[in-house]
């Protein structure tokens, strides 16, 4: 399917003020997406699950305006004015334009706060993209485009417009983004939730959160994607990635824990093995990553609990595990993995079930 019929020609119905307000999680990369073509189209399909607790909450109040050339908008992140952040905004206005052009018709006021501490390091990209995207196509809604059965895919598309991963966020539980021949009406252009059988055993699947660096990260995700485009090994990764949800697709239905725990690992040292093979070539994991890592493959050897890590695009530990050893981890987080994160912080989440509308 193609998204053209999501292009709106003109608003349909007269509103004069709207405001709308979305929450919507974050998400964590079982399968990673790291290497993308214009307009935001990945190189390789990636699956993620959906987190519960750590969101944005996004508030856009629509005031109609005269049309103009330029989009005007005020933004403010926990209260306060945020002009830092709004070329990264301006920049997602200009590629969703022709699907949403009443956003030259209206002055708009962009509320958001986050639930996680602010540069905890944890993907506020994905959270907070998807909130504003669900606020604009909410806004096309009213507006008569598109259509209500297209309202997720819409929102989905606008969002990976702004950032790639934030199409995921827009659906709960497990998220595949970007064609594949084993996942029914998967696509580039916007994220699928996963309608294929998974196992019991990933009901309420646990992510504690290990916050080793708070720190604004060397290397944005979007440099690290686009050293991608020369990388000596990219060919191989893409295929790789593409076999590794295959093999994903078929771990989650079976619930072969250790399979899905070696899948993952693997996954994460992978990504962070293109970072270090690029050119420039960077390091995002800091001493701290990898004595977590360490603690916890020794802790899996000697008590035999399935518990696994993996990375995103930064030095923070996602510790993932099942509800059923939930206990047994947290006695081991406090014990021994605590003093490895920045002011003893960490956060427990775990698998959610997508966005809400407030
Ligand atoms: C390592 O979605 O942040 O977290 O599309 O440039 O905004 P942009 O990049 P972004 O990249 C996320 C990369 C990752 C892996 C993943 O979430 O799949």
């Amino acid at each position: 399917m193609n998204t053209d019929q999501f292009i709106a020609k003109s608003t349909l119905k007269f509103v004069e003020t709207a405001s709308f307000t979305w929450q919507t999680p974050s998400n964590i990369a079982l399968v990673k997406y790291w290497g993308k073509s214009n307009p935001q189209i990945p190189k390789n399909a990636s699956i993620s699950f959906t987190l519960n607790n750590c969101h944005t909450i996004t508030r856009v109040d629509f005031i109609k305006k005269e049309k103009s050339d330029e989009v005007v908008f005020n933004l403010f992140f926990e209260g306060k004015q945020k002009d830092e952040f709004k070329p990264k905004i301006a920049e997602f206005f200009r590629r969703v334009q022709s699907y949403c052009p009443y956003i030259l018709e209206y002055e708009m006021t962009i509320n958001s706060e986050n639930s996680f501490p602010h540069s905890s390091g944890i993907a506020s990209s994905a959270s907070g993209l998807s909130a504003l995207s669900l606020c604009f196509a909410s806004m096309a809604q009213s507006l008569n485009i598109p259509h209500d059965e297209d309202f997720y895919r819409f929102a989905s598309t606008l969002s990976r417009l702004g950032s790639g991963s934030a199409s995921r966020s827009i659906f709960g539980n497990l998220v595949v983004w970007g064609k594949h021949l084993l996942i029914d009406g998967s696509s580039d252009n916007y994220a699928t939730p996963l309608s294929s059988e998974v196992h019991q055993v990933f009901e309420n699947f646990q992510d504690t959160i290990l916050l080793v660096d708070k720190g604004e990260k060397q290397v944005s995700s979007t440099v690290g994607h686009g050293l991608m485009n020369d990388h000596p090994y990219a060919s191989k990764r893409f295929e790789q990635a593409s076999e590794n949800l295959s093999k994903m697709k078929a771990i989650l239905s079976s619930g072969d824990l250790d399979a899905f725990g070696n899948l993952v690992e693997s996954e994460a040292l992978t990504l962070h093995a293109m970072m270090m093979t690029s050119n420039p070539y960077f390091i995002l994991m800091k001493p701290n990553t990898l004595r977590i890592i360490e603690e916890i493959w020794k802790f899996r050897k000697e008590t035999k609990t399935p518990v696994y890590f993996t990375l995103d695009a930064g030095a923070n530990v996602h510790m993932l595990f099942p509800e059923m050893v939930k206990n047994k981890v947290d006695t081991f987080t406090k014990s021994k993995l605590v003093g490895y994160c920045k002011n003893e912080e960490y956060i427990c989440d775990q698998i959610g079930q997508g966005p809400k509308q407030l």
